[in-house]
């Protein structure tokens, strides 16, 4: 319903107008001169002001100009008894909409105040609509506060809208996919298709006519031709995910299209070009890889023109309980649960889990427990156990209660000495001789422990 103000210093118009419009179903507002107009302007959510120019105290064009400051998104239509062209052209200068000379027919009135209101709603509606684009496509969507993903956002935010192929690494459930998509609805080539491949999904014998196609009959099966995922991205983005799961054959055929942005279909002898953003993700040490011959060293290199290293869960400074109420407010509104809070002390326990399945890992624990729960606080009890598992863990002295069902003493002293480790490593920036300092160990006994506990991903930084 929009609300339309009068601001008229004769009775006799104010009361016809404001009948008039109400009839029509108008919520309207009278006042007798400028000043007092004003002050309705902060009172109601007016859309339309039917402004008369001749009034005591403030008259009409300085009437305008003050709400033009105040409240722009409102539309002034002058009314006149002088209809002058001066004033009227001093009047459309101070902004207004339009302008009626009196006497005016009322059905004038409704018309030009019906259409002035739908323009507005048009240009509301078109600014909504551009606003819940850019919101849907802008990187808010991933959460992150640390110095580590602030420094992502700067990256993508550098190359997002550059032709560049990206290299995403991260261990598994960092971000990778969500900071690719992030890269794509970035760029010039947002309304253009996004094709995601994962390398590792498809069986090797099929992988390569997935990506470039098949011409009919090139192989048992081939009844007929496909244009393959490269082909369906062009003028897009294509997302080579595992790219370390590439095939040693495949990786030739890769970096002849990173090279010359052209290709075979298989069974084809005519080469075909495309137009395609390349954007690639691995979770193995690529480096690793190049050094054992397991991955080509030229591909590498042109793969890697931009790496975006996303940090381990664990390794990002504030992030946890950022990413918590995201997940708690995703999920409560999902399964249409009002929002719980969690206790202090399962905040410490996730605090001091190790999250080896990061962010992924967070969303499905988050998840479960929204669903399984129904209202309240969200407490340790509800923690899986593996969360739950590290209270024993946490310290070193006080407060351990040995649980009724017991814990498996080897694994207990295990997580301990990974937990200890991790800690005098994050401490240390992880300088190992300085943690080995801090636990008063060997550097040799540290880094022996670091590979057989499995934290060398970690640790290596
Ligand atoms: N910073 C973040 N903010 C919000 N959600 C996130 C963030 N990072 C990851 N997620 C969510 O966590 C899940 C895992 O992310 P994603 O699939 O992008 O990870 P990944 O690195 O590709 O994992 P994998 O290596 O297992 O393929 C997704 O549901 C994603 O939306
Ligand atoms: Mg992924």
């Amino acid at each position: 319903m929009s609300h339309i103000l009068i601001v008229d210093d004769e009775v006799a118009i104010r009361r016809a107008l404001e009948k008039f419009l109400t009839e029509l179903g108008y919520k309207v507002v009278t006042a007798g001169d400028g000043e007092e107009g004003l002050k309705l302007l902060e009172k109601y959510p007016i859309d339309l002001a039917l402004v008369d120019l001749v009034m005591p105290k403030l008259d009409g064009i300085r009437f305008i100009r003050k709400m033009k400051i105040s409240a722009p998104e409102v539309i002034p239509i002058v009314l006149t008894g002088f209809g002058t062209i001066t004033s009227a052209v001093e009047a459309m200068k101070a902004g207004a909409y339009h302008y009626l000379t009196k006497p005016f027919e009322l059905d004038d009135i409704a018309a030009l105040i019906q259409t002035a209101l739908d323009h507005k709603n048009l240009k509301k509606e078109n600014r909504l609509l551009k606003k819940h684009l850019h919101e849907k496509y802008r990187f808010d969507n991933i959460v992150g506060k640390s110095d580590e993903m602030q420094a992502v956002f700067d990256l993508i935010e550098k190359v997002a809208d550059t032709d560049s192929t990206v290299l995403i690494m991260g261990d598994s459930g960092t971000g990778k996919e969500l900071i690719a998509k992030a890269l794509h609805f970035n760029s010039a080539r947002r309304d253009k298709p996004l094709v995601t491949v994962n390398c590792a999904a498809i069986p090797e014998e099929l992988l390569e006519s997935e990506l470039f196609g098949h011409m009919k009959g090139s192989f048992t099966g081939a009844v007929a031709s496909t244009q393959g995922r490269f082909l369906s991205a062009n003028g897009g983005t294509i997302f080579l995910d595992e790219i370390g799961d590439m095939s040693p054959k495949l990786q030739v055929k890769l970096l002849r299209v990173l090279q010359e942005r052209r290709f075979e279909p298989v069974g084809s002898s005519q080469s075909v070009e495309v137009d395609v953003r390349i954007l690639a993700a691995t979770n193995q040490r690529l480096e690793e890889a190049v050094k054992q011959g397991k991955f080509r060293e030229d591909l590498y290199y042109r793969l890697n023109v931009i790496p975006i290293h996303i940090p381990s869960l664990k390794n990002r400074d504030g992030d946890l309980p950022l990413l918590l109420s995201h997940f708690i407010n995703r999920f409560s509104r999902q399964n249409k649960k009002e929002i719980m809070d969690v206790t202090d002390k399962a905040k410490k326990l996730m605090a001091n889990y190790s999250w080896p399945g990061n962010v992924r890992e967070l969303e499905n624990t988050i998840e479960r427990i929204i669903i399984l729960k129904d209202k309240g606080t969200i407490d340790v009890a509800d923690l899986p156990e593996k969360i739950r598992g590290n209270a024993h863990l946490a310290k070193t002295q006080g407060d351990f209660e040995l649980p009724e069902a017991g814990i498996s003493f080897k694994n207990a002293i295990t997580n301990f000495e990974k937990t200890l480790i991790l800690k005098a490593l994050e401490k240390t920036g992880w300088n190992k001789n300085k943690a080995a300092s801090l636990l008063k160990i060997n550097r040799t006994t540290l880094v022996e422990k670091i590979k057989k506990r499995g934290l060398e991903k970690t640790a290596e930084k």
